[in-house]
């Protein structure tokens, strides 16, 4: 008889919705997030298991080039939402409403909502602001389709913030967050990220809300964390936030790749013979002959 044992195939992870990520929070289960743009990169984050992927308009700094989020586009963010959602099979996929795709009118905002589910196979979108958003947010989910807020340093008010600077350090700031939590909370909301305010900030509003808290920059105390991709790679050297942890260094190692073809390339190192197609010998033979 065989001593070898023959390990199961694993089970195909069970999809992730938003009553999984309210689930997580009531048995106190930290919540993973990240940004994804494209099919390999979301291929890779669903097989190890992260809970949800966000097609964040980050897209437009570590992708497209942009100085910041402005000018991304609905079409830009449905083109990588698309390319995200045929790589990922488990994950609850959230697509980022682009600036001005939601902000001047409410109806406007429900059908540019409705295009990242119908169009681009999301599961969620999430939008900026706080009380100044409640009555696009309680649509959007009167729509059917669930909503994540994000408040704290929210990058499309880039302009009006003053720069990408941390949010909610004085006393009235606080209070107007933690308000603006519960209101986004109240006008249904599945999630929120909370982005760059202070640790204990988070830690309370996170305690006085019922859905999850997604931080980012934002300490340990929230339900959950993201990253954008592109800064926990190590990929987007521009700038790296100070509350970014780098698991690897893409950028130098992608370098060190290119100098290394570009290096083979010159001294005639690549390709080699095991780089190359062949064909048999007679079918050389003979077209040598048919060409004398
Ligand atoms: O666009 C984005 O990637 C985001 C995350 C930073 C939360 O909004």
């Amino acid at each position: 008889m065989s001593t070898v044992s023959v390990s199961a195939p694993a089970q195909p992870r069970k999809k992730v919705t938003t009553l999984t990520f309210r689930q997580k929070k009531e048995r106190g289960e930290p919540i993973s997030m990240l940004t994804a743009y494209d099919y390999p990169t979301a291929l890779s984050m669903d097989a190890a298991g992260v809970d949800a992927i966000l097609v964040g308009d980050s897209l437009g700094m570590v992708v497209l080039g942009y100085a910041n989020t402005i000018p991304v586009t609905m079409e830009e963010m449905l083109h990588h939402c698309r390319a995200v959602s045929r790589g990922a099979r488990s994950a609850l996929l959230i697509g980022d409403m682009p600036f001005m795709s939601y902000q001047a009118d409410v109806n406007e905002a429900v059908r540019n909502a409705g295009r990242f589910l119908k169009e681009s196979g999301m599961d969620a979108v999430k939008l900026e602001g706080g009380r100044e958003r409640a009555e696009a947010v309680r649509a959007i989910v009167g729509a059917g389709i669930p909503v994540m807020g994000h408040l704290g340093l929210t990058p499309q008010s880039v302009n009006q913030l003053g720069g990408f600077r941390p949010q909610g350090k004085t006393a009235s700031a606080a209070k107007k967050l933690l308000e603006d939590a519960l209101l986004l909370e109240e006008a249904g909301a599945f999630s929120l990220v909370l982005e760059s305010v202070p640790a204990r900030l988070a830690e309370h509003v996170s305690k006085q809300l019922s859905i999850p808290t997604i931080g980012i920059g934002a300490g340990v105390g929230c339900d959950g964390q993201v990253l954008v991709t592109h800064d926990l790679l190590g990929l987007f050297d521009r700038f790296t936030p100070k509350f970014v942890k780098k698991y690897a260094d893409f950028h130098g190692e992608m370098q060190r790749a290119f100098a290394e073809y570009l290096s083979d390339v010159q001294s005639r190192q690549f390709p080699g013979a095991e780089h190359s197609v062949e064909m048999p010998d007679e079918e050389w033979e003979s077209f040598i002959r048919s060409t004398k």
